[in-house]
């Protein structure tokens, strides 16, 4: 297969997470005869330094004649202590989801059996977890009319949904769920917002067509404190955009480290692949951080095109070198760490 894929390394820590996913995607290309052209664009802070915004309209146009992006990291400490910057690394990810139509985030968690004395809950809770959140991307609050008013001293961010937005999330929602233990959850407020009432009735409506489904609806609230008591309760659940994005963090701890977890945001022909940490800013240029979760969303990257044995050899090099060792320092645990693209290297090697 040939693969345009669009490469946004964006900031802190990117830049150095990316390259071990170009050498092992490359890795995997060279086994199994395909060929990667990778298209690199500028992106996050970075951007803004170099021309003056986070998400330029050269970035945008690789990423629309491209198969797929895969994207590092975004966000810089220098805007994030001055409230009043006109712009700002994030938004330029806002931009591109919205721009990209990239409505549905698939935010997995599962545990590595090597690793699970790193997580700091309880072995015998986590044991088994395996569980998706799909998270709504490029609606809610993150996107709704927002401003200030009375001399600034009034702020407001509206959060809206249209049954539609809804629809098409959680019909993606029943179509994994079908794939999987057939359990969806919903994740809502519905006790208290309006957007979260439509939300559960768009849902129950679409019951009828998915029979085999079992739907259980949640609110936010418990679902922050169940799924760190029994994650395995969990399979599949569906949320708006700030829920999942708050879920999703705290979903991360579980696996041990949030340097492990992937994430790929999808909803047009073009899909998006990330860890789904930050820019990790305090470790930027270091060769200290976890190149895991990056590498593993290439394997969803091969994945999503239909390659799944390709994603398949990633996953299997990702957990043999956690079982041998060969690890950053966030997993070393005292014992020997190993810099990020030597952790690249070995898992290239390996493939
Ligand atoms: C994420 C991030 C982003 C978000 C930020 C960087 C805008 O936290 O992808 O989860 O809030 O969506
Ligand atoms: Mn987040």
């Amino acid at each position: 297969m040939k693969l345009n894929i669009a490469l946004l390394a964006g900031d802190g820590i990117g830049p150095e997470v990316i390259d071990q996913a170009v050498k092992v995607s490359d890795a995997v290309a060279e086994k199994f005869g395909h060929e990667i052209t990778w298209k690199p664009a500028l992106t996050g802070a970075t951007a803004i330094d170099a021309v003056g915004e986070p998400y330029p309209d050269e970035t945008h146009d690789i990423c629309k004649s491209s198969d797929a992006v895969l994207f590092g990291a975004i966000g810089d400490p220098k805007y994030d202590n001055d409230p009043s910057a006109p712009v700002r690394p994030e938004q330029g990810l806002l931009k591109m989801r919205k721009a990209l139509g990239l409505f549905a985030n698939v935010r997995p968690t599962f545990v590595f059996p090597s690793l699970l004395d790193k997580s700091p809950l309880k072995k015998e809770r986590i044991e088994g977890t395996d569980l998706v959140f799909l998270r709504e991307l490029t609606g809610g609050i993150y996107f709704g009319e927002k401003g200030r008013r009375d001399d600034r001293n009034t702020a407001y961010d509206n959060c809206v949904y249209t049954k539609e937005e809804v629809t098409r999330l959680a019909r993606k929602g029943f179509e994994l769920a079908m794939q999987r233990s057939k359990r969806l959850c919903c994740v809502d407020k519905a006790n208290v917002l309006e957007t979260s009432r439509l939300w559960r009735e768009t849902v129950q409506g679409l019951e009828a067509e998915y029979p085999e489904v079992t739907v259980s609806y949640e609110f936010v609230d418990a679902v922050a404190m169940r799924l760190v008591q029994w994650p395995s309760d969990y399979d599949v659940l569906i949320t708006e955009n700030l829920f999942g994005d708050i879920l999703t963090d705290e979903a991360s701890v579980i696996s041990g480290s949030m340097g492990l977890m992937p994430s790929a945001s999808l909803g047009s022909e073009i899909g998006l692949f990330e860890p789904i940490h930050g820019s990790y800013p305090q470790a930027a240029g270091k060769n200290i951080a976890n190149p895991m979760a990056t590498v593993l969303s290439a394997a969803m990257m091969f994945e999503n095109f239909g390659l799944a044995e390709e994603g398949k050899v990633i996953r299997e090099a990702v957990n043999k070198a956690l079982d041998e060792g060969m690890v950053t320092e966030d997993l070393s645990d005292g014992g020997k760490a190993y810099g990020t693209s030597e952790v690249g290297d070995w898992l290239a090697a390996n493939i």
